[in-house]
């Protein structure tokens, strides 16, 4: 997936770094990210919108650490969060509140507040419900809570059911039918500037017809919405756009955003700000997740290689059945390829990494399980009692330990015998 990892000799390194060594130095299992990985795939977004008024609002769920929030804040990104507590990240990481928009279906009166007291630039309200309570704590602050609603335009992303957001029967956003009275509703509340429209069908999209029927559909309603006096500054596009994981050929940033301006502008909506909400492709093809083999169990059904990550490290291929590719950091004879699963020692059977991969592999040796940048450490857990990893940050050959290795003394810390 990412031209910053590359083969030098017999040794996989990122940008320069030999990810056996770094595992010798940091321990094992051990997320590594590479800062210019990062940066260059957030450049295509870049370009294509530049001499445009625009926001890049990076998606904080992806991957949250705080050096990653940093490298895009310093390159001029705004962010997407979902709870306050990515909002306080994105604050001690040296984001700008003036340049966050706050989605979710579900936040909370005080997470609400707090949004309200440092300024987010936009709530993405995703109920009337929501609209109400919001517009309730902004005129109890004595503030105004700008405001897009965020809707569901009824198009199939072409993407797992899990994060396919969409659809009719999705619990995403406001339905497109209810969009136009939603905004009537808006507009009329005390509490409430409406500034923006914004909808998000889905993750790992590899098509670019599902954005483009999703963008008519959105920009037909800001015609339906400005016919009624309320003015729309903003175009949210959400994000989505996938990765290559193994064979998937999603569309360049640049090419998506050509596409999605040229139709804007057609449609005559060219004067509006535009907005992306992108996470996994700004982040998963940097980071990979490195884990040491333990040991080797063959059977006589299947060969089991027992690593030391497990799902509580890296939950997509046991929670979507994902395919994320695995390479052994120091190449092996291929003669010597066997096929194995990739297992880890939590105590499910759920708890695989991969599945039948051709490997030649030996105990002790570290694989690196790829495109594990986003959705990665995130969705991390304690299953089983089991410390998170350390994270590192690439730079040009240089490494910086960007989280430490998560302790059980800290685990247990805020637990207390009766
Ligand atoms: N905006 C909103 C409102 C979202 O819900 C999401 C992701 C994004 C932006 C960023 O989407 P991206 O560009 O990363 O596709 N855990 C799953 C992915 C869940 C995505 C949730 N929403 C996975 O590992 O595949």
């Amino acid at each position: 997936g990412s031209p910053f990892l590359a083969w030098q000799g017999p040794d996989l390194c990122l940008d320069g770094v030999n990810l056996r060594e770094l595992v010798r130095q940091h321990g094992s299992p051990l997320y590594a990210y590479s800062r210019q990985a990062m940066l260059a795939a957030l450049a295509p977004y870049q370009q294509a919108l530049q001499g445009r008024e625009h926001l890049i609002c990076y998606a904080v769920k992806a991957n949250s650490n705080l050096a990653v929030l940093q490298t895009f804040a310093q390159a001029g990104c705004g962010f997407d969060i979902v709870s306050s507590g990515e909002l306080t990240r994105v604050l001690a990481a040296g984001g700008d509140a003036a340049k966050v928009v706050f989605s979710g279906v579900g936040k909370t009166r005080a997470e609400m507040a707090e949004a309200l007291k440092v300024g987010v630039k936009c709530f993405n309200v995703e109920s009337t419900a929501e609209l109400e309570v919001l517009s309730q704590v902004a005129h109890g602050l004595g503030l105004t809570a700008r405001v897009s609603l965020r809707v569901n335009p009824d198009v199939d992303a072409g993407t797992h059911p899990y994060i396919s957001t969409g659809l009719k029967g999705n619990k995403f956003g406001v339905a497109h039918d209810h969009a136009l009275a939603t905004y009537e509703r808006a507009a009329s509340l005390p509490g409430i500037e409406v500034v923006g429209i914004d909808c998000h069908i889905g993750s790992q999209i590899t098509d670019v017809s599902p954005y483009l029927d999703a963008l008519d559909r959105v920009l037909d309603l800001v015609d339906a919405i400005e016919a009624k006096g309320i003015r729309i500054h903003h175009l949210d596009l959400g994000g989505g756009l996938g990765i290559t994981y193994t064979d998937e050929v999603p569309p360049k940033a640049d090419e998506l955003i050509a596409q999605l301006l040229a139709r804007i502008d057609a449609r005559g909506h060219g004067h509006r700000q535009v907005m992306f909400e992108p996470g996994r492709s700004l982040v998963g093809n940097a980071g990979v997740l490195l884990t040491e083999v333990l040991f080797l169990k063959e059977g006589e059904q299947k060969n089991f290689c027992v690593v030391d990550a497990a799902m509580n490290d890296l939950m997509r291929p046991a929670l979507y059945e994902a395919w994320m590719g695995i390479v052994n950091t120091q190449q092996r004879a291929p003669e010597q390829a066997q096929v194995w699963d990739v297992v880890g020692p939590v105590c499910e059977s759920g708890d695989w990494l991969g599945r039948d991969r051709a490997l030649s592999v030996e105990p002790g040796d570290v694989l690196a399980v790829l495109s594990a940048g986003a959705y990665g450490m995130t969705m991390a857990s304690n299953y089983n009692t089991r410390g998170r990893a350390a994270e590192i940050m690439v730079d040009g050959g240089q490494t910086w330990v960007i989280r430490e290795r998560e302790t059980v003394a800290q685990l247990i810390a805020n637990e207390r015998l009766i």
